[in-house]
């Protein structure tokens, strides 16, 4: 499956996928890297794992608009079939979401419906909840709302640190992304 990954980031699903992609366990080729971010992260394991990427930075346009053709532009003429936002810090327009209907897929770290939007660990972390975990979905128009693919649960132990946990969240995620992915090849293929 020819798929583009977005991300703002350091990059560690991307590295990831790339990994699984180069040693043959998960059936994808990562066409294109796009990032919103000049000095992401993951722009340097794009270059490492010889990946193009291209930096579309939201700073650099006067509207959201702009900013979103720039991808649509930077996506076209590639066959993309799924679009995966990989620590994706961008809200997409409706517009882009839906010109791209069922095929782009999102990582979140919490188990959604819980804590969508920004800082889910940390909240979770407060709120004291005794679970929290992370999930990959398909992206509609409202944050973080779309419907589920995978979800990964673990539990917040009473002597636990945020440090910890957050590691912990993004071990889970290389696991379930990969996961998701594989999952929506499926439903966008059938
Ligand atoms: C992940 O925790 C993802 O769920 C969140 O941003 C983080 C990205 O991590 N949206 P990385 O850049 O893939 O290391």
């Amino acid at each position: 499956m020819r798929i583009a990954v977005l991300a703002s980031g350091k990059g560690s699903n991307f590295q990831n996928l790339v990994n699984l992609s180069r040693d043959g366990i998960l059936d994808i080729e990562i066409i294109k890297l796009i990032t919103n971010k000049s000095n992401a992260g993951c722009i340097n394991k794009a270059i490492s794992s010889k990946i193009r990427y291209e930096v579309i930075n939201d700073k650099d346009f006067k509207t959201s608009e702009e900013f979103e053709y720039q991808i649509i532009n930077a996506l076209s003429n590639n066959q993309i079939e799924l679009i995966v936002l990989a620590g994706w810090m961008k809200i997409l327009s409706e517009r882009f979401v839906n010109s791209f209907k069922n095929r782009i897929i999102n990582i979140h770290p919490s188990l959604l419906p819980s804590f969508k939007g920004n800082k889910a660990i940390e909240r979770a972390f407060i709120n004291k909840s005794l679970i929290t975990g992370c999930s990959v979905h398909f992206v509609v128009p409202e944050v973080d709302s779309g419907e589920l693919i995978v979800q990964a649960a673990l539990a917040i132990k009473s002597d636990e640190n945020i440090e910890d946990l957050k590691e912990k969240i993004h071990s889970l995620e290389h696991i379930i992304l990969p996961q998701g992915i594989s999952e929506a090849g499926l439903i966008i293929r059938s």
